[in-house]
């Protein structure tokens, strides 16, 4: 992108509004200093009012009315909401639900993604646009549909189940290759023919979990499917256009390591909950996993909120200062772009209640008032646009099998997959340290520590690539429910980890034990001695060191771990240098001082910042961002720096 600037701006719904309106809006751009908006995202009903009777007027005004106000557009391709008269035309474009219920029009995404319908409508419709506003001086670039998958992420219709079984031949080949992948020898689940598969709907008890996986990775390619039908015509009509979608932060049922070689910039949509202490730390995580998409690449915030969603139980406002700190935070960690969903709030629809820049009380606001702050903070920060960010030192491995397959039915115990890796994530976050996200199979050199957290399915070359990162110096960790299966669900034998994982880190589990919530108390109660001394939580497993130190030890009396091994570590080779191969198989609750360790043995010197406080360095400029209410101060660079509560402090 040839960018001057900051984004700045958000999305623009001009048809909710007069056309009297749209003059005002331009002029409260630049004065907030707007220059970036995200347009037609829903408009497909009025720019296609009836079956190839098109309708541009509007749209020719306000992109005309926004380039004079030097004002530039991501255009969407408005293919997230089909029109009524559409749907009427062509029902069998509405999408299914696991129970058969058929999901009506009257909100959006009304569209089964493998709807051979719906994707000719929707790729004439981009065409049309791609034909009338490609070479449009407003145009920035080309925002395809919306947050894929959003609302209908899995659909269940007989033409999604015919889609289904063709991506099953094209995998599999032979029934056969299929009956074993899915281990269909279990509860007479075999098949003779793909034309009895169905996608897996609702059944009478625990569905064949390989199955469940399959349709997983399908549902994620049709969706990817629909967007790479909008890109082809893009690419042909409009080359040179930059194209994007947004993505949700860690949204399980999108792979997003799949759809990033797909889009030129990444863009995330994020909006953590103001209320929630934690977070400013999930946020951080979203931030570093929109960095990792790109390869390290400026990526844009393409959605938040100003203040207030919505859409939870109860929405809390964004307290004076959070909107600024929060975008702050994206910049540092990689950011070239803060957008917000909307700019103007709506005044009717389900989503009026929702906060815009220019809020329904007008101008005269606290919201609009840091709207503006921001337009011109962001202008002053325009030296950082194109910058990258400090190199990360340390990597962990996210893997969406391993997420699907971790959090299905039928396990040892539940567990969260994304708060596994936000334990560890938090844990360098309070450090200062930027964190990679890495598919299992990544290239890990650049990385000093490589932590794979829960990393449940992993294939034979995964596991030799982390076994690896001892033997050249690195400190491999590799915490529970990690290497329990292959890509296929299968079980890896002989005492879990596969026998790679098991060489570099000298251990084997024999059984698993994880502890109960009964009454909100952990049973048997977890604690640990020796290193991360104090309580654990949610894991514990009987693992036998072998030829591999144990740093800690469960103590838990009357339970199956008391007094076995809880955190090995085995140095690499003669040769590797300071290598280790670290296991955890537990959640200490004093991670930091596990955490200490692991960063000792690497050589990264970061010490624990003050509670609250984030530092990140990019473009050569060290942001400290204070999310904590109380004035801090830090350390940075020998130099002490003050930040008062809620407050950041660029230098
Ligand atoms: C998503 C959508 C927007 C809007 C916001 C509300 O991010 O893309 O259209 O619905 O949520 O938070």
């Amino acid at each position: 992108m040839a960018q001057q600037q900051i984004w700045y701006g958000g999305d623009y719904n001009p048809e909710q509004w007069p056309q009297a309106v749209w003059a005002e809006d331009v002029q409260l751009m630049q004065r907030a200093g707007v220059n970036m908006v995200t347009l037609a995202v829903f408009s497909w009903g009025l720019l296609e009012v009836a079956d190839d009777q098109w309708d541009f007027g509007w749209l020719d005004r306000i992109m005309d009315q926004l380039h004079q106000g030097g004002i530039k557009v991501d255009l969407a391709t408005a293919t997230a909401a089909p029109p009524a008269w559409l749907v009427r035309a062509h029902p069998e474009i509405l999408p299914v639900a696991a129970d058969g219920t058929r999901l009506e029009f009257g909100s959006r995404q009304s569209y089964n993604p493998s709807s051979a319908t719906y994707r000719a409508y929707a790729t004439r419709l981009t065409r049309k646009l791609a034909e009338r506003y490609g070479s449009h001086p407003a145009l920035a670039a080309w925002h395809v549909g919306n947050e894929f998958g959003c609302h209908v992420a899995r659909d269940y219709s007989a033409e999604s189940a015919a889609a289904f079984r063709g991506w099953l031949e094209r995998r599999y080949g032979t029934v056969e290759a299929l009956n074993q992948a899915w281990g269909t020898a279990f509860w007479s689940q075999h098949y003779t023919a793909f034309d009895h598969v169905e996608p897996p709907r609702a059944t009478p008890t625990f569905p064949n979990p390989t199955q469940l996986l399959d349709f997983d990775r399908f549902s994620s390619d049709a969706l990817l499917e629909c967007y790479l039908a909008e890109v082809a015509v893009l690419r042909e009509v409009t080359p040179g256009v930059p194209i994007t979608t947004n993505f949700m932060g860690f949204f399980k049922p999108v792979d997003y390591w799949r759809w990033a070689q797909e889009v030129d910039f990444v863009c995330d949509d994020a909006y953590p909950d103001p209320a929630d202490p934690a977070s400013p730390g999930l946020a951080a995580m979203m931030r570093d996993l929109m960095r990792s998409l790109g390869g390290g690449k400026p990526w844009i915030l393409m959605e938040q909120a100003p203040s207030a969603v919505n859409w939870r139980e109860r929405n809390a406002p964004k307290p004076a200062g959070q909107y600024r700190l929060w975008s702050l935070q994206a910049v540092a960690r990689g950011a070239d772009g803060v957008m917000q969903f909307q700019w103007r709030q709506s005044a009717a629809g389900a989503e009026k209640f929702h906060s815009g820049m220019v809020p329904h009380a007008g101008t005269e606001t606290r919201v609009f008032r840091e709207v503006e702050a921001l337009g011109a903070e962001l202008k002053s920060l325009a030296g950082l646009v194109g910058s990258l960010c400090e190199p990360s030192r340390v990597a962990l491995v996210l893997d969406w099998d391993s997420w699907r397959a971790l959090e299905q039915a039928a396990v040892p115990a539940s567990l969260d997959y994304v708060a596994q890796l936000q334990r560890w994530h938090s844990a360098f976050w309070r450090r200062g340290l930027g964190v990679d996200f890495v598919p299992p199979e990544a290239d890990l050199s650049a990385y000093d520590v490589v932590v794979a957290p829960a990393a449940h399915v992993l294939s034979q070359a995964a596991r030799q690539n982390l076994a690896a990162v001892p033997g050249r110096g690195g400190q491999l960790v590799v915490a529970y429910q990690t290497g329990v299966l292959d890509p296929d669900l299968h079980v890896l034998l002989g005492g879990y980890l596969g026998a790679e994982l098991r060489e570099a880190l000298g251990v084997w589990v024999e059984e698993f034990a994880p502890p109960a919530l009964v009454a909100g108390q952990w049973v048997p109660e977890l604690a640990l001695d020796g290193l991360a001394a104090g309580p654990a939580t949610d894991w514990a497993e009987v693992l036998h060191a072998v030829e591999a130190e144990v740093l800690a030890t469960f103590r838990a009396p009357g339970a199956l771990v008391d007094g076995q091994p809880a955190v090995t570590r085995r140095p690499a080779g003669p040769g590797a240098g300071a290598g280790g191969a670290w296991y955890v198989a537990t959640a200490p609750a004093a991670l930091d001082a596990l955490a200490a360790a692991i960063l000792e043995a690497a050589g990264i010197a970061a010490p624990l910042l003050p509670a609250g406080v984030e530092v990140a360095r990019r473009g050569g400029r060290t942001f400290v961002l204070n999310h904590a209410l109380e004035e801090q101060r830090v350390a940075v660079d020998g130099a002490a720096v003050v930040v008062p509560g809620r407050d950041a402090a660029i230098i």
